[in-house]
């Protein structure tokens, strides 16, 4: 049958999200990075007083009462501020903002694995850079990269969970010919960020999600900072009304209540700290993590850990891929799941 694609689409098998099981079979679902707890009271109230009458007409294109709260809450100006159906919108923004056909684009590896499909569908030249051996910007990141319209890097890194090392970041920034994409969807687990050195360098971006610390991944929306200029080159890309009505709304009553995210973060955090001492207590390898999730290296193989956990009602991720193919990655539930999935796995151990 004739294939009516561009030629780098019809060729790429296309990005493959994590599961999201329908049906009533009790499932734990540790595969995606969602956070267990609802959002904030105060999007229920923004739900609840939301005048569907509104929808007859289109959203603000600026998205600017969102953009003001989001300024004022990470110290930055409104004309720093772009939003997204998700930073995965953003990131896809970026690819055709910063780099054309042909140009190359680097990303750091291992990573989220969403970066490198991100530039077959733009039919840019991918470097990947691989991460040095503890998961961690390689000290001649800038010299590899030096080609790169644009560098992607995920801080912490994703499926590893660690936070890369600030000197070797900056330095990269530094050096880089391009612009540098901080991606902080997991930052708000690591209690630091790098959203205020975009005062220090033309060439940064870092973006931001709602969908793990915020509790609303089904809403769709992120953030991304960066110097004006390159939210003005942006915003040239980005369809005008890419931020819905109620997804505005409702974005900004969450930024009202970062006090209930940072509690539930916290939360997280020290269930993410207890499970991997209790899982190295089994022997498990489980690397250092500042996120809601952490990567385990299980005592068996972990395609087949992988396995039986789903057989069990539990699923977690596990990426084929080289330097990676040992470990699943587990993302944070409650304590109460947390404790079961722990059983689970000494009951695998057996
Ligand atoms: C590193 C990283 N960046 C971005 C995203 C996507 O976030 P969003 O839901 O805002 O599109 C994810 C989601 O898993 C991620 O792991």
């Amino acid at each position: 049958m004739k294939n009516y694609a561009r030629e780098a689409i019809s060729k790429i098998g296309g990005y493959v999200p994590g599961e999201q099981p329908r049906g009533l079979k009790r499932l734990i679902k540790l595969n995606t990075n969602e956070n267990p707890y609802p959002p904030s009271p105060k999007v229920e109230e923004a739900l609840k007083s939301f005048d569907y009458r509104r929808l007859r007409l289109y959203p603000d294109p600026c998205a600017t009462e969102l953009r003001n709260t989001a300024a004022r809450v990470y110290g930055v100006k409104p004309e720093q501020v772009i939003c997204g159906n998700g930073s995965d919108e953003l990131l896809t923004i970026a690819l055709r903002t910063f780099v054309g056909e042909g140009e190359c684009y680097a990303y750091t590896e291992p990573s989220y694995s969403l970066y490198p499909v991100l530039s077959d569908i733009q039919g840019a030249k991918p470097l990947p850079i691989p991460l040095d051996e503890n998961f961690d910007i390689p000290e001649n990141a800038a010299e590899l990269a030096r080609d790169a319209k644009l560098i992607m890097l995920a801080r912490p890194n994703a499926p590893t969970g660690n936070l890369p090392d600030e000197e070797r970041l900056k330095e990269l920034c530094r050096k880089a010919n391009g612009v540098v994409w901080v991606d902080e969807a997991y930052a708000d687990f690591a209690g630091s960020s790098f959203i205020s050195e975009i005062a220090n360098y033309p060439n940064v971006i870092v973006s931001r999600t709602f969908s793990k610390s915020f509790s609303l991944a089904g809403l769709r929306i992120g953030l991304a900072f960066a110097p004006e200029a390159l939210i003005n080159e942006m915003n040239k890309v980005r369809d005008s009304y890419n931020i819905d009505f109620l997804t505005q709304a409702i974005a900004k009553a969450a930024l009202e209540d970062v006090e209930y995210m940072r509690a539930n973060a916290a939360k997280i955090c020290a269930t993410r700290d207890w499970l991997s001492e209790e899982l190295r207590k089994m022997g498990c390898k489980v690397l250092p993590s500042q996120s809601n999730f952490i990567f385990v290296k299980p005592n068996r193989p972990a395609s087949e850990i992988f396995t039986e956990l789903r057989k069990d009602g539990f699923i977690v991720r596990y990426f084929n891929l080289p330097r990676i193919s040992e470990f699943i990655r587990v993302t944070m539930g409650t304590r109460e799941d947390m404790e079961s999935f722990l059983e689970e796995m000494r009951q695998l151990d057996k």
